[in-house]
């Protein structure tokens, strides 16, 4: 019995069929799988990514359940008032200890092309306004690019680099710095085009000494 697509009417049933195969096929290639899976968790990454359908990074990066922690929402922000994103990152660094953090965009970004050109007439609007204002910080040179796929392209990167930026003004990480237990930060954008990760080389430190924090280093 084959994975089946999920497109057709009964998408559902499928599902449930799909996942007894998947098990049956995992059990088969290590009885002890599911034991094992089930003991706990020490994933050495924490994935903060854009909830796109198009971009599970676990397939991409072909990892296995168990390795990477995973934060997603429209356009892979980091908002600092945001108390899911920061209880996942407080989880991730107090508890599961990772040593990695990837902030990964994607070109081709539903958010990224609301932000530029605006009117989605609803709630992603006010979501994606911080990267608006990252636009209209930079619109000159922005609007020069050639063409449109530049001028979102080069939003898409520009968001990953200011999204790392605000990691490093979370109490959480600037703590974790302070103890000098942080995790290495990566800013990444995938490339829905050619299915390749490009790393954007990011270099955080200046960021590891924060102005408001200067008294404490
Ligand atoms: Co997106």
């Amino acid at each position: 019995m084959n994975i089946g697509k999920l497109t057709e009417y009964h998408s559902i049933e499928q599902i449930f069929q799909n996942n007894r195969v998947w098990v049956a096929r995992q059990e088969k290639l290590d009885p002890n799988y599911f034991k094992d899976l089930a003991a706990g968790q020490a994933p050495p990454y924490l994935y903060i990514g854009c909830s796109d359908s198009r971009l599970p990074l676990t397939q991409f990066m072909q990892t296995d359940p168990g390795e990477i922690f995973v934060h997603r929402n429209i356009a892979n922000q980091i908002c600092l008032t945001d108390i899911n994103f920061l209880s996942v990152l407080e989880y991730a660094i107090e508890h599961l200890q990772v040593r990695h953090i990837i902030v990964c965009g994607h070109y081709r970004c539903g958010g990224i092309q609301a932000a530029l050109e605006g009117c989605s007439g609803g709630l992603v609007d006010s979501w994606v306004n911080p990267i608006r204002e990252l636009y209209l910080q930079r619109q000159e040179e922005i609007d020069r690019l050639p063409d449109r796929e530049a001028r979102l392209n080069f939003l898409a990167e520009l968001n990953v680099r200011v999204q790392v930026k605000n990691l490093f003004q979370t109490s959480i990480m600037r703590n974790a710095l302070r103890d000098g237990r942080a995790p290495q930060v990566h800013g990444w954008v995938l490339d829905l085009l050619t299915g390749l990760i490009k790393d954007l080389a990011i270099s955080t430190e200046t960021w590891h000494y924060h102005p408001s924090c200067r008294l404490a280093y």
